[in-house]
């Protein structure tokens, strides 16, 4: 019996990869390579020394998906696939809906077609939109702010909806906080395309001198130092979340959502701090204006997962930082192509 991973070339599919071929399970990748690369996989059998079965496969194609099950005894599905960039998803929003929300049908009807009935949805706290107390729990009424968040909701209604309509679903929704760290290899990570838009990878960015300086952006939040606080939570932590997750939807029924993040936040400020201590070098940086829509704090009530999933981060602040500088380091131009990359008066060796 196999898993299937949608979206298991991309950052934290790659990442759960690693754990599920650890723990023992065969693994089947399904993704069209839209943001990543298959070099992922490849160094995926490199740490683990076992095989995984990728096919470039877009979730649009139903025909393509269903040959997938055709050929293998599929048990449960995990599914990243999706767009991510809540701005691209601002002026791109028919691109986010036809993607995310049509990818997950068609997924679910081939599910269904096939009597797999098991899933693991990759959600977001963003999903708990625009809420004025901390910590997030899974009860808070949810909302969305930009078509990104959008799909996570209707998504998770759409799953609660198939729920009702056969009580074979095992379904759980997986609220990630906010995801940063590399594998401790150094050799899979975050590659974004293009300049960053999330905190850490312009961090690192700076760091190495890719980037000039990196824009906080406000510091006049009621935070102690004004500055916006996350939940940061380790890669592999919430890999293994996943593997916790697999496990609960194998014995149940039924749809529960579960937060992972690691119930405590940090600022931007901490965060460049803490990466100044981890890379030995200066991080420049210049308070600009808030972003719109964002919240000046952000943190998880982990409490769901640990009682229902036996799940809790196990990794802190200083492992998420040093695992991030490490990828970065190792692999200045993500898994871009092989050769030297020149940036300002500082050439790096891919
Ligand atoms: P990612 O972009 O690295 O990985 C997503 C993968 O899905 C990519 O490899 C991409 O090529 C693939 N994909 C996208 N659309 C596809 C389609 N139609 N058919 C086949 N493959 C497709 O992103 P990630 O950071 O690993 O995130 C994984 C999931 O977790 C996403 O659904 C994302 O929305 C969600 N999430 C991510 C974060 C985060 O900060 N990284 C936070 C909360 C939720
Ligand atoms: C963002 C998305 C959220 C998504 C999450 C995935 C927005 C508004 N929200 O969350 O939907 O689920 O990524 O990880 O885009 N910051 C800076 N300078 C920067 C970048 C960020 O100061 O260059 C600050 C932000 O204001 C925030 C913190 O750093 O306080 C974290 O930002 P980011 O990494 O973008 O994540 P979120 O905004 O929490």
């Amino acid at each position: 019996m196999e898993i299937l991973v949608t979206g298991g070339a991309g950052f934290i599919g790659s990442h759960t990869c690693v754990e599920l071929l650890n723990a023992g399970y065969e693994v089947v990748v399904v993704d069209n390579l839209m943001n990543s690369k298959q070099e992922a996989l490849d160094r995926v059998r490199e740490i683990t020394g076992k095989e995984v079965l990728f096919y470039n496969i877009d979730l649009l194609d139903k025909d393509a998906l269903s040959k997938v099950f055709l050929k293998h005894e599929i048990r449960a599905v995990i599914h990243f696939a999706g767009l991510k960039a809540v701005g691209e998803s601002v002026s791109l929003p028919l691109k986010y809906y036809h993607n995310n929300i049509t990818g997950t049908l068609n997924l679910c009807e081939v599910m269904e077609e096939f009597g797999v009935h098991q899933l693991v949805f990759s959600s977001s706290a963003t999903v708990y939109g625009l809420q004025d107390c901390v910590p997030f729990h899974e009860e808070l009424p949810l909302q969305a702010t930009n078509p990104y968040g959008r799909t996570k909701l209707m998504i998770e209604e759409i799953l609660r909806d198939l729920y009702v309509s056969n009580k074979k679903w095992s379904i759980a929704l997986l609220r990630y906080f906010n995801p940063v760290g590399a594998h401790p290899s150094g050799l899979i990570g975050e590659d974004p395309n293009g300049i960053p838009n999330n905190l850490v990878p312009y961090i690192t960015q700076v760091a190495i001198g890719k980037l000039a300086k990196i824009s906080v952006l406000g510091n006049d939040y009621s935070t102690d130092d004004g500055t916006g606080v996350r939940d940061y939570i380790h890669v592999l932590d919430l890999a293994v979340g996943h593997l916790k997750a697999l496990e609960k939807v194998s014995f149940t029924t039924g749809v529960e959502a579960y937060n992972l993040g690691t119930g405590r936040g940090y600022s931007v400020l901490e965060m460049i701090a803490t990466f100044e201590k981890v890379t030995g070098n200066s991080i420049p940086y210049e308070i600009v204006d808030r972003r719109p829509g964002d919240i000046a704090v952000s943190y998880a009530d982990p409490t769901k997962a640990k009682n229902n999933l036996n799940w809790i981060s196990q990794k802190g602040l200083i492992d998420m930082c040093e695992d991030s500088w490490r990828w970065q380091m190792n692999n200045p131009n993500g898994f871009g192509e092989v050769g030297l990359i020149k940036s300002g008066n500082k050439t790096f060796m891919k």
